[in-house]
């Protein structure tokens, strides 16, 4: 996979490409590249962004600017792009990043990944740039490189090459295998600790007890968060 980050800090993405499963991820021939807008923009001065019309706080990434960054990128009308490459906004109101929209992302053979920072984009750029509008939660960040990189990272841990074990990226939380579930609890030694016991099943080799055990504590795991998340509406009902 390709991945192409838009961003006005680009050296914010340097940790993030040395973690074990992006360094994996990258010898196994998949490509990250960094576009800086502020290379490219058409404006004196080196400015990319501007107040919002109407008045209010903070700066508006303006449209012209992405456009040429694109545009220098590509080598075409970034209109045209959004329906050959997935194009992805990043903006707190867009379609929360979930695991099947993370194994979405990850059949395609390329992504471009714009952050806005400040107010965010020109919405011009979302409704006429873009493929996709992508938030990674319902809170606001200062800025689209966090989230540029949790998409980034959600992705690629899940490609070929970038894990240890292919089998762990199956068998996880909220997967498939796992019927959109939880994953089910880990241990490792000491098998006691301040008289804290690792259950005896995962100590007894008995490989189908073990699985039908783990299958359903992420049940029970399914189950809890289920009713968390409906007792939170409830509080959030009676908050009104
Ligand atoms: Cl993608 N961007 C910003 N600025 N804030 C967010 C977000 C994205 N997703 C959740 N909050």
């Amino acid at each position: 996979m390709e991945i192409d980050v838009f961003t006005l800090f680009p050296e914010a993405f340097t940790w993030f490409e040395g973690q074990r499963h992006v360094t994996g991820a990258l010898a196994h021939g998949h490509r990250f590249a960094y576009v800086n807008y502020r290379d490219h923009t058409p404006l004196n001065a080196g400015q990319v962004d501007d107040t919002p019309f109407g008045g209010g706080a903070g700066m508006v990434l303006r449209v012209d600017v992405v456009e040429a960054a694109l545009r220098a990128r590509y080598g075409r009308d970034p209109v045209e792009l959004r329906s050959e490459r997935r194009v992805i906004a990043l903006t707190p109101a867009g379609r929360v990043l979930d695991d099947e929209l993370v194994d979405e992302l990850g059949r395609e053979p390329s992504l471009t990944l714009l952050s806005g920072r400040y107010e965010g984009f020109d919405q011009r750029v979302v409704d006429h740039f873009a493929s996709d509008e992508v938030s990674i939660g319902r809170y606001v960040l200062a800025g689209g490189e966090l989230a540029a990189m949790v998409v980034c990272d959600a992705v690629l841990r899940k490609l070929p090459g970038a894990l240890g074990h292919e089998d762990s990226a199956v068998e996880e939380s909220f997967s498939k295998a796992l019927e959109g579930a939880p994953e089910y609890p880990h241990y490792t030694r000491p098998a006691e600790f301040r008289g804290w016991r690792v259950p005896d099943v995962l100590l007894s080799g008995h490989h189908a007890r073990i699985r039908d055990w783990r299958l359903a504590q992420s049940r029970d795991r399914a189950a809890l968060s289920r009713s968390a998340s409906d007792s939170a509406d409830a509080g959030s009902h009676r908050a009104r």
